[in-house]
């Protein structure tokens, strides 16, 4: 493994990488905490691209990739130039190497491609922030500009032989990685207990948000009989550590070769495999990861069931059996594998002429978000008398209960009916009986979530109606209101343009100029922690608070939010706190009953002598009444982040913060 940082690809000293410069130039970071994810990201797309990547691409890979405070609009400006769509970064001021050969923007390595473009540069069109792209690859000790060679995969590594591992860590953790399926055979014989590992991005959650403690792990990535993907003649065989990006390009291809009622699983499968998570961890999670999981919310476990998939186990005395999808999921997180048994693989069943499978997914946003509701849906059709019936269905919805539900009901009153719109009624009433949510399921929104298992039926009934219009298998048509219903979501490209006045009257004010920190913000983040500080230590006001300071920088008495209290992660493991409730007030109506006003800001808007006004007989209109707007749901923000460094012998402290207060900053510093 080869891990490349975002201060490995250039920095001050070396110059910047085109990647890191753009984001720099065209005002892509303020605070700077997500700056090195986003460089990242787009550097890791550039190398791994053999082509210049499109501009959806390019979208795609930062989906992952949050920023709170800059706004995705200059960040995706920054890094358009390197679509393939774009010429202008190629034709209009490419770095250049020692031997004046230009450097391409995409891969840092000399090429011809501004030549090739030359030719086009006056006809190419270019969005303001291209515009006024000016690269500042040049060192800024000597002049010099970039001509750092692209890192590579170290040779060493690549010559170096594996070998299975075992690792020995704090607490005696042990963590083994066999290389061969009877070497994890026999590390599970001889640690039933012991966690299986492939991306981390479950089990990483588990230990450093949940506290688990596991004694022993298994990393199963370099077992070749868990990365199997094989075309078979009934169906795929996907192997359970084959990683989710995979699995996508694997069924793209598919999906390409063979026969489209074949593939009807394998497209709605890659359908919601495009909005699960985002690229970073589809790289990483695995197939087996997220059916061993067992979320309630997974997006695939639904269709792994709708589709009718079996799944392969192996024991530690070599003894394969088959289950099916629809039998694996006990309870919540509980699945039917023994502790001396490792899931080997999925196989998913062609799909047959007149079988359809559809995905659904329903989230807060679309990317990189977990599921209100998903489910996966098939239905077969044939011909019986002259009607076209259901023979076969099944109805499975994810984020309704512990484990994904079938709608048993629902599917046995499906079987052997025609399909039509009369049967939508019967069909709805029995889906409110397959899937109670009580009022108090866990994950709140219970009559947005209960209309969701609805609605995705009814969409998927168009979707099959739909289908069998167009093979002339039925007279109805789809009504034109009806159509988007059936349309998979595509989201265009962004675009988005700011415009603003340039004063230019000899100062900084009003000119577009990258900011101070910008360089520092893309090339190298912050080492980390330096120290741990309490209440106690705060030294000027504790107090905070953007225009009234009632809030404590750390909690001295009453704590007011989760995670308020003053002690580094590890030790906060070690301590039992005791709170004990008060009475609280959660939403307008409870403050309004309670008489609980913030001070200070009753807001009245006025003008002229209104109760005159009103008690005169000359309004055409008065409308009374009273308007509520609800809180909107709070989404996260990052931590602060803040760098502490003292200076002569602890007189002065030097300090770097991601805050946009640095006023308030400073202040309680003082
Ligand atoms: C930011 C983020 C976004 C996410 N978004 C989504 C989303 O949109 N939709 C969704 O469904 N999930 C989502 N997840 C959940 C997660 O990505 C998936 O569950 C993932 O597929 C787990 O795979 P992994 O390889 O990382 O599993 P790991 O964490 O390595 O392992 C998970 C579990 O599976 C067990 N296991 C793994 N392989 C085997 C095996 N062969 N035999 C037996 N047990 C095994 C492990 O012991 C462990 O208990 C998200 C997670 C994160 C962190
Ligand atoms: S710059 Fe993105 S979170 Fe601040």
């Amino acid at each position: 493994m080869h891990i490349i940082t975002v201060e490995g690809i250039g920095d001050r000293q070396r110059g910047l990488h085109p990647v890191q410069e753009r984001l720099a130039e065209a005002h892509g970071s303020q605070c700077g905490f997500c700056t090195p994810g986003f460089v990242m990201s787009m550097y890791a797309l550039l190398r791994s691209s053999k082509h210049p990547p499109t501009e959806e691409q390019i979208e795609d890979s930062l989906a992952g990739n949050l920023c709170r405070c800059t706004g995705y609009r200059p960040i995706i400006d920054a890094f358009r130039v390197f679509a393939k769509t774009d010429d202008s970064l190629y034709t209009a001021s490419p770095s250049e190497n020692a031997n004046g050969q230009a450097i391409c923007p995409s891969t840092g390595k000399p090429c011809s491609c501004r030549n090739e473009t030359d030719v086009n540069a006056n006809e190419s069109s270019t969005l303001s922030s291209v515009k006024v792209y000016l690269p500042c690859s040049y060192n800024e000790i000597d002049g010099n500009s970039y001509s750092e060679k692209e890192l590579i995969f170290p040779p060493e590594l690549q010559l170096r032989k594996f070998m299975p591992l075992k690792l020995n860590g704090f607490n005696g953790i042990r963590w083994y990685r066999p290389l061969k399926l009877e070497q994890l055979l026999y590390l599970r014989s001889c640690y039933p207990d012991a966690k299986l590992i492939i991306g981390n991005s479950e089990v990483g959650v588990e230990t450093k948000f949940k506290n688990a403690q596991y004694k022993v792990m298994i990393s199963v990535t370099h077992v070749p009989e868990l990365h199997t993907l094989k075309v078979e003649e009934h169906g795929l065989h996907i192997g359970s550590a084959v990683r989710l990006a995979q699995l996508q390009k694997f069924l793209k291809n598919v999906i390409a070769e063979r026969g489209s009622h074949e593939t009807s699983s394998c497209h709605a499968i890659l359908r919601q495999l495009k909005w699960f998570a985002g690229t970073q961890i589809r790289n990483v999670a695995s197939v087996g990861g997220n059916i061993c999981t067992a979320s309630p919310i997974s997006d695939l476990n639904p269709l792994w069931m709708a589709t009718g998939a079996n799944f392969q186990i192996i024991d530690v005395n070599n003894n394969v059996r088959t289950t099916a999808a629809k039998d694996f999921f006990l309870g919540y997180r509980k699945v039917d594998l023994k502790a001396d048994e490792v899931l080997l693989s999925v196989i998913l069943p062609w799909t047959r002429p007149y079988e359809y499978v559809k995905e659904f997914k329903q989230a807060h946003r679309r990317e990189d978000d977990i599921a209100l509701v998903n489910a996966g849906m098939r239905m077969h059709i044939t011909e019986a008398e002259g009607n076209w019936i259901v023979s076969d269905v099944s109805i499975v919805y994810g984020g309704v209960a512990a484990v994904p539900l079938t709608a048993a009901k629902t599917e046995k009153f499906l079987v052997g009916k025609k399909l039509d719109d009369g049967l939508l009624d019967e069909t709805f009433n029995l889906l409110k009986e397959d899937i109670p949510l009580a009022e108090n399921a866990p994950g709140g929104m219970v009559e947005f979530r209960s209309s969701l298992t609805l609605s995705f039926f009814f969409k998927f009934f168009l979707y099959v109606t739909h289908e069998m219009n167009i093979k002339g298998l039925s007279k109805v048509g789809l009504d034109a209101a009806n159509m988007s219903a059936i349309q998979s979501y595509t989201r265009p490209v962004s675009i988005g343009a700011q415009g603003y006045e340039s004063v230019g009257q000899g100062t900084a004010v009003g000119q577009p100029m990258v900011h101070m920190s910008a360089i520092l913000q893309v090339a190298k983040c912050s080492p980390g922690f330096a120290g741990l500080f309490l209440s106690k230590d705060v030294p000027g006001s504790n107090h905070i608070g953007p225009i009234i300071h009632d809030e404590e920088v750390f909690a001295s008495d009453i704590v007011t939010c989760v995670g308020h209290h003053d002690n580094a992660k590890v030790a906060a493991n070690k301590v039992n706190i005791e709170y004990s409730e008060l009475p609280a007030i959660l939403s307008i109506s409870e403050a309004v009953k309670a008489g609980s006003f913030h001070p200070n800001t009753t807001r009245c808007l006025s003008n002229g002598d209104v109760d005159q006004c009103f008690a005169s007989n000359t309004c055409d209109k008065i409308i009374e009444g009273e308007i509520r707007v609800g809180g909107q749901e709070h989404f996260y923000m990052e931590p602060q982040c803040t760098f502490v460094w003292p200076v002569d012998s602890g007189n002065e402290i030097h300090m770097i913060s991601s805050t946009q207060g640095s006023p308030e900053a400073s202040e309680v510093c003082r």
